[in-house]
């Protein structure tokens, strides 16, 4: 076994905040510790980037108003994406898509601006830039669930409007507004799964060797 392994306990701890991370819209309220708040985005800004970019802005909202106008922003999203749905609107509606009223931390995350000066491993995948935002949520995502705090993702928003709101600069891009803090309970399988909104595949049916090939195997 490598030097380099974590304990068992260590490793099992990690497996478990992977596998009992939820995307959460329920939360009930509290507050989130200043010094855990600070924790969780260490956590987020320890994420990998491209070129080491560390290209993810936050914006903490503490103004109850803003947040309201993000809700609306929201709001007003949600329901031209019940629109584009057609005939799955009505389903669309049941679910509930975010939880910006009741979380107790409300967290928006965007990309800075120049982006286009970062060429090293973006020169063909600009969009690399995105993923590394992703990859810092993620870090958030999983040490908030660590620490028994749910976190829901929300990108039902137009970004020009949310970033008018925020008065972010030109050339930068709102990505995430993140609603953090206490829940009740973790959903057990993801809320899509338990609405009947979504059935998701396992990852025999991903995987691929040598070939893209979505044949069964003879
Ligand atoms: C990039 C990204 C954007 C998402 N945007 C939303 C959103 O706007 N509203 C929402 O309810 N869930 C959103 N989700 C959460 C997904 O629906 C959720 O991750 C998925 O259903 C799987 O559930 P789980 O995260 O609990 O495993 C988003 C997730 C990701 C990764």
């Amino acid at each position: 076994m490598s030097d380099f392994v974590f304990s068992q306990a260590e490793r099992a701890a990690v497996y478990r905040a992977i596998a009992l991370r939820r995307d959460m819209r329920h939360f009930s309220g509290g507050q989130v510790e200043p010094e855990l708040l600070a924790r969780l985005l260490e956590a987020a800004h320890q994420a990998p980037s491209v070129g080491l970019m560390q290209p993810w802005r936050f914006i903490r909202i503490t103004r109850p108003e803003l947040r309201e106008s993000i809700r609306e922003l929201v709001e007003e999203e949600r329901l031209r994406t019940a629109e584009a749905l057609g005939e799955r609107a009505d389903a669309f509606h049941k679910l509930k898509v975010e939880g910006i009223r009741e979380c107790a931390e409300l967290l928006v995350v965007g990309l800075m601006p120049d982006r286009e000066r970062h060429i090293f491993g973006r020169r063909t995948l600009p969009e690399m830039d995105l993923a590394s935002l992703a990859c810092a949520i993620q870090n958030l995502w999983l040490a908030a669930r660590a620490e028994g705090l749910g976190l829901g993702w929300v990108s039902l928003f137009e970004p020009n409007a949310l970033a008018q709101l925020l008065n972010m600069p030109s050339g930068s891009k709102p990505v995430a507004i993140l609603c953090l803090g206490p829940v009740e309970q973790f959903y057990d399988e993801p809320m899509l799964v338990q609405e009947g909104w979504a059935t998701p595949r396992p990852l025999s049916e991903l995987m691929h060797e040598n070939t893209w090939n979505d044949d069964p195997s003879p």
